[in-house]
């Protein structure tokens, strides 16, 4: 079991991100990577919906072998966590939105959160809101179309910047000292963002607590790969060209990049 790869899917590219704090910190492991762009976005979707593709993406994965699975995906977190975790029988990690240290960590007593209409009105965020920052004021941003320039590898054009600004300055406006980025593929949009950003507020990624997480229940499970090192292995179930460009640029070792067809396509 321990050489057997680790499972990753999100709606597309943007659990690329995701992939890679864990490729960093867990370089000896195996990954498979599914991006499932034929039907990204998911925030637009329904709960039903989402659990559906959610369970789909998880049994390709584990029809490949993975040990573990990572829901590199914060809206189909939101979704379909407890009933992936119910229906299969291997470790499945799940994103957080890093309200606790946002909240923890604000000196300010307000914090900006940007996140899909799915993340937001999922249990997850209200239950973590209220549990780590009840008194502290969220400035909450839908970020409608983000998803989409990442998937269309436009992450970096004047249309980016553009919304970018629109989103993030009512957020500094409002005296914001914490942003917490709610959606794997918005740390595509890093560069622009710290652009604007004065520098005593700090953008908080999630993706590196999820990779130490990873590691902490491969270890406990007793699954940790001991080979040398890993390698990559790339599927999507739709458009394939921004994760051939993305792939080629953030990742070394990498076996294959295949489109494929999935069930309910
Ligand atoms: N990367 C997904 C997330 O973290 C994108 C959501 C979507 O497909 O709308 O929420």
């Amino acid at each position: 079991m321990k050489k057997q790869p680790i499972g990753i899917f999100d709606s597309g590219v943007g659990g690329l991100s995701v992939l890679l704090e864990i490729n960093a910190f867990l370089p000896n492991e195996d990954v498979i990577y599914l991006a499932d762009s034929k039907n990204c976005p998911y925030g637009p979707k329904s709960d039903e919906q989402i659990i559906k593709l959610s369970i789909r993406n998880c049994e390709f994965l584990i029809a490949n072998s993975c040990k573990a699975i990572v829901v590199a995906c914060n809206t189909a977190t939101a979704a379909a966590i407890e009933v992936l975790r119910s229906k299969f029988n291997i470790p499945i990690i799940g994103m957080e939105p890093a309200i606790k240290p946002a909240a923890l960590n604000t000196n300010t007593g307000k914090i900006g959160i940007l996140a899909t209409k799915g993340t937001f009105n999922g249990k997850l965020y209200k239950d973590t809101s209220e549990k780590y920052a009840n008194n502290i004021d969220k400035v909450v941003q839908i970020g409608d179309g983000l998803v989409e320039l990442v998937e269309n590898n436009m992450h970096n054009s004047e249309e980016a910047r553009q919304l970018i600004f629109k989103y993030i300055s009512p957020m500094i406006n409002n005296n914001v000292d914490q942003i917490v980025l709610g959606c794997t593929h918005y740390p595509f949009f890093k560069s622009l963002i710290l652009d604007i950003l004065p520098e005593h507020i700090k953008l908080i990624d999630p993706s590196l607590a999820i990779a130490v997480r990873l590691k902490s229940v491969l270890k406990k499970a007793g699954i940790l790969s001991v080979k040398p090192q890993g390698k990559l292995i790339f599927y999507s179930s739709g458009e394939i060209n921004t994760l051939q460009i993305l792939v080629k640029e953030y990742f070394q070792k990498v076996e294959s990049i295949q489109k494929i067809t999935l069930d309910t396509n």
